[in-house]
């Protein structure tokens, strides 16, 4: 496995040391043996393509990018048995002459997959599963070391701890696909760190207690089993106003750490379409709520990694998808349209540098 530099010193700072101490791997993963953690931000091809600046300054600030949809099916897998890495080699290049780690982002989704696999036979299903794991990986094991192997298991109302989100490979493959992700995911990259992502994790309010639960659920039913799960990522898409469960989230953080799992926060950015608009205010208001959740997720240890969503509020799929009603521009990211630093950054700045 070839690694750059600067991966080599990250690797022997954080996991690497704890295995050459003499714990378990899965121990290892979960200790980071009190390294900085590594900052990440979530990159889109043609914004690196519109803007020089935005490598130079991903480059400049983090250790970790994450492909925002080069590695989705839609992507990459435009008719079956075909696969199409223009984009995610684009990224993973970017990634290799920068010397940063790339974070592979996802195996399997819900969403954003082509029509053909709705297509596919059970049996089909389960081997075209096991072929695109087989392949994408392998392809970025020198510079992907860690996996979303399975995004967004858990649907947004969860009535039960059982309950699992509809998708494509639920329905073909049926509740196993996600432990047969991660098995094959480990018999391809058995060193790797192997994570199941979710969101509104978080929240004190609304569908979000009961989505934690049946997350919280279907880990313990993963580890239980015996699947390979090593870390779980938070995505921490926050929502602006709402309020963190700070006890109840560091509660559950830290029973995942005593699985042994490794713990990253993996698209970290607030929505930001219902704060008040005056820009000190919220951004304020913002930087309170990020600081809220990062207490809360690292009281019981330090985080894998932080990774935040895009690295600038110029290019944010936030501006869209959750646009302002006064047409005042968002500002969900640690640093603003002119790449300066916003108390966002401070606090991230904080929590990065934790021992
Ligand atoms: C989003 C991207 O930012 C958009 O550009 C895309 O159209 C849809 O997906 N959770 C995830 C990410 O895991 O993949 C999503 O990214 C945001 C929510």
């Amino acid at each position: 496995m070839a690694l750059t530099r600067r991966e080599l010193l990250q690797w022997s700072l954080s996991a690497g040391a704890s295995v050459a101490a003499g714990t378990t791997p899965l121990r290892a993963f979960a200790q980071n043996a009190g390294a900085p953690c590594p900052f990440g931000a979530a990159l889109y091809l043609p914004d690196l393509e519109a803007d020089p600046r935005l490598g130079r300054e991903i480059a400049g600030h983090c250790q970790r990018v994450t492909p925002v949809s080069e590695l989705k099916w839609t992507t990459s897998r435009p008719a079956p048995g075909v696969f199409d890495f223009a984009a995610a080699d684009r990224i993973a290049d970017f990634a290799r002459g920068d010397g940063l780690a790339m974070h592979g982002h996802t195996l399997l989704w819900y969403a954003e997959n082509p029509d053909w696999v709705s297509a596919l036979s059970p049996s089909e299903a389960e081997r075209v599963m096991a072929d695109h794991i087989e392949t994408v990986m392998l392809r970025y094991r020198d510079v992907a070391q860690s996996w979303d192997v399975v995004n967004e298991p858990i649907p947004d109302v969860a009535p039960s701890p059982e309950a699992r989100r509809d998708s494509v490979w639920r329905a073909l493959v049926g509740d196993d696909y996600v432990a047969q992700a991660f098995h094959r995911a480990h018999d391809i990259a058995p060193d790797a760190l192997l994570v199941l992502n979710e969101y509104d994790l978080e929240f004190a309010i609304e569908h979000s207690p009961a989505k934690r639960d049946a997350f919280s659920h279907l880990v313990h039913e993963l580890v239980d089993g015996g699947a390979p799960i090593t870390a779980v990522g938070l995505q921490a898409h926050l929502r602006g106003g709402w309020p963190i469960a700070k006890d109840e989230l560091a509660r559950f953080v830290e029973d995942m750490r005593a699985l042994g799992l490794a713990i990253l926060v993996t698209e970290l950015d607030v929505m930001d379409h219902e704060l008040p608009g005056p820009l000190a205010e919220r951004d304020a208001l913002i930087a309170a709520q990020v600081e809220d959740f990062l207490a809360a997720v690292t009281a019981s240890g330090p985080l894998h990694s932080i990774t935040t969503w895009g690295l600038t509020d110029k290019f944010t799929w936030v501006r869209w998808a959750y646009p302002r009603a006064d047409g005042r521009g968002n500002r969900p990211l640690p640093f603003d349209e002119n790449y300066a630093p916003k108390p966002m950054f401070e606090v991230i700045d904080h929590y990065r540098s934790m021992p």
